[in-house]
């Protein structure tokens, strides 16, 4: 496998890794993406059944293709919801120059085999050691979920040579970030409950 210096560790990673929506025009090269699917595929699976399949689209035609495609997809579900406050992401989402991958200049979509109930568990397991490569390396990534209905038309699926086996499940793309962005915050963990064995006091015959 090709390694490339890393100057993060794995918790310094996991804690730096955000996602990334602007993008330069550098190209991430063939070896990088092999990396990356390198990485994915090291995740835990379950029964080690490994039911993913990767398709990269790094064609920026196609890529905003496939955007115009998603577009009214999008907006015609965000307006299901019904909600007076989604009505900006239904705006945004159809102004012209919208693009849904943010102009990135990879996508991947982790594909997950039809078979087995951790099938899709599995894929969004090696969908973060991705995204963690990514980030050790110095790339950028999001999760694109809002062009999965797009991707599961019959016409996209056979455009990506995506065979009914396998359904699109985690979509993400990669470049190289625009600028240095600190992670988003988050709430404190809820614990619901941490149960301990009781400590083990030692008692005498005058405890009692
Ligand atoms: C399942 C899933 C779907 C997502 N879909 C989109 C999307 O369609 N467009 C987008 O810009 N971000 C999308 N995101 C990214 C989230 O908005 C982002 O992870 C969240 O705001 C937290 O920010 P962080 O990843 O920088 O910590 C998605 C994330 C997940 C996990």
């Amino acid at each position: 496998m090709h390694m490339p210096e890393v100057e993060k560790n794995a918790l310094e990673v996991i804690l730096a890794r955000r996602s990334v929506r602007r993008f330069t025009k550098q190209e991430v090269d063939r070896e990088t993406v092999k990396l990356l699917l390198e990485a994915a595929v090291r995740a835990p699976t379950a029964e080690h059944r490994e039911p993913w399949a990767f398709v990269v689209v790094q064609d920026p035609k196609l890529l905003l293709g496939l955007s115009e495609i998603a577009k009214p997809l999008v907006a015609e579900e965000v307006r299901g919801f019904r909600l007076e406050r989604t009505q900006h992401i239904v705006d945004m989402v159809l102004r012209p120059d919208f693009n849904i991958f943010y102009d990135a200049h990879t996508l991947i979509v982790i594909c997950a085999r039809n078979n087995g109930q951790f099938s899709e568990a599995d894929c969004w397991l090696a969908a973060e050691n991705l995204m963690l490569a990514a980030c050790a390396v110095g790339l950028g990534s999001c999760v694109i979920g809002s062009v999965l209905p797009a991707l599961n038309t019959v016409e996209i699926k056979s455009r990506l040579n995506i065979s009914y086996e396998f359904r699109p499940v985690a979509p993400i793309i990669v470049g190289y970030p625009q600028d240095k962005v600190a992670p988003t915050t988050r709430k404190e963990p809820q614990i619901l409950s941490y149960v301990s064995a009781p400590s083990v006091r030692k008692t005498s015959i005058l405890d009692a």
